[in-house]
């Protein structure tokens, strides 16, 4: 073939398009009801002001609202000591950490955070990342284990790290302890594991439903057949005993080989963790490659979630949040509205999606921020409101949503 030919050939081909038609994806999106927009809030508290997505243009502010969806449950988002901790930090070491942790991103306020967090989590030693969801990822992909069993409603960051890992991952009935065993011992049957790692992960406690993985039996099932427990405390660190989640609740830090979590959510910051022996933080800070290859977490969140930890360990701040939460469960009960699970997370179920946006429609009117959640996020039949009370809202703010939630059930004819 002459030079022109292929010339002409190639010039031919560049014309045909292999780019991709995003307006084509956003409005199937669109159709299926799956199409988001950004929700913007002026600061991270119980009462904000809102926006419509202003998308790249400067956001208009509406009137301030009553916030019920963060995960900021301990409400030491934007407590001032947690402000004055980052800010020190930021001045001391740096706004930035410059580098990855294995080059010369390792600071003192990593550290020292990272020895509170094993303190609390009664382990020989942590490590942060700059996620949850990079901890995840990282820790299960390091493991890489040959099989995981993993719980049917666990988090997206485990799920992404379950693929990413190549493993065989055997996905067990939600909370099902016995289901787990049969995954179990299916496998041992069908194929020949003696060298197998074998990795079983759950998120402690649910964040869609509010409920809590029954560990102690997910640990005898995991023991009886030689497995590693992982479990997800991102909704539980900082909200039980001394700090620490439900492992520690219950009291199986001994039990469960490792123990991850966020510094985004109770503790009000940024960045995940891992908690565990001393060979499984030197093979993570070795081989996880979210850690390896990222920089390492901003020292300003190291020290504002090294604060949080200090305050969440002593008991006041928990037991404000737990008087609010069941201020709120029990008030939404004696209005007629069925509530799931039994911690600081209330899905207020409403069943039929139209309702639960109806509903979320009318809260919104009344100056909520409480949004519906809806299928795929849930099961069909099961559409919801999902509020989370923090400890930084008071009894007058729980008033005030009950009333919202009497109003509207009464004009909506929901309960
Ligand atoms: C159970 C669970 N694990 C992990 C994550 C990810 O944590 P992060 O937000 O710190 O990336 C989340 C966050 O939504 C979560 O709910």
């Amino acid at each position: 073939m002459s030079f022109e030919s292929r010339h002409t050939d190639d010039a031919r081909e560049a014309r045909v398009e292999r780019g991709f038609d995003l307006d084509a994806r956003l409005a199937s999106r669109e159709a299926v009801d799956l199409r988001r927009d950004l929700a913007p809030v002026d600061r991270v508290g119980p009462r904000a002001r809102t926006a419509p997505d202003p998308k790249g243009q400067p956001a208009e502010w509406t009137e301030e609202r009553l916030v019920l969806a963060s995960n900021d449950y301990l409400g030491l988002a934007g407590d001032p000591r947690l402000a004055e901790a980052a800010a020190k930090t930021a001045r001391e070491v740096g706004a930035g950490a410059g580098a990855s942790r294995l080059v010369v991103g390792d600071t003192p306020a990593h550290r020292a955070l990272e020895r509170d967090l094993a303190a609390t989590k009664r382990t020989e030693r942590a490590l942060v990342f700059s996620s949850g969801y990079a901890a995840n990822v990282g820790t299960i992909t390091a493991l890489d284990p040959d099989a995981v069993f993993s719980d049917e409603l666990n988090h997206a960051s485990i799920i992404d790290g379950c693929r990413l890992s190549g493993a065989d991952v055997e996905i067990y009935d939600h909370c099902d302890p016995d289901a787990l065993r049969a995954a179990m011992r299916e496998r041992a049957r069908e194929v020949d594991a003696s060298g197998e790692s074998w990795l079983v992960v759950t998120d402690t406690v649910f964040s869609m439903d509010g409920d809590v993985a029954p560990l102690a039996a997910v640990c005898d099932a995991a023991e009886d057949f030689g497995a590693w427990t992982m479990v997800d405390e991102a909704h539980a660190t900082g909200l039980y005993v001394d700090g620490g989640g439900i492992v520690q609740r219950e009291g199986l830090s001994e039990r469960v080989d490792v123990q991850l979590g966020t510094l985004s959510k109770a503790l009000g910051a940024q960045g995940g963790y891992v908690a565990g022996s001393e060979p499984l933080v030197e093979h993570l800070l070795n081989t996880a490659r979210a850690f390896v290859f990222s920089t390492g977490l901003a020292p300003p969140a190291a020290g504002a979630a090294r604060e949080a930890l200090r305050i969440a360990r002593a008991d006041r701040r928990r037991d404000r949040l737990w008087d609010i939460v069941e201020r709120t469960r029990e008030g939404l009960e004696a209005l007629g509205y069925e509530v799931l699970g039994e911690t600081q997370i209330l899905p207020v179920v409403v069943g039929d999606r139209a309702d639960a946006v109806a509903l979320a429609d009318r809260l919104h009117e009344a100056g909520l921020v409480a949004p519906a959640i809806r299928p795929p996020t849930v099961p069909e039949g099961t559409s919801r409101i999902r509020l989370a009370p923090t400890a930084a809202h008071t009894r007058a703010d729980v008033d005030r949503c009950l009333a919202a939630f009497e109003a509207a059930g009464t004009e909506l004819d929901l309960r």
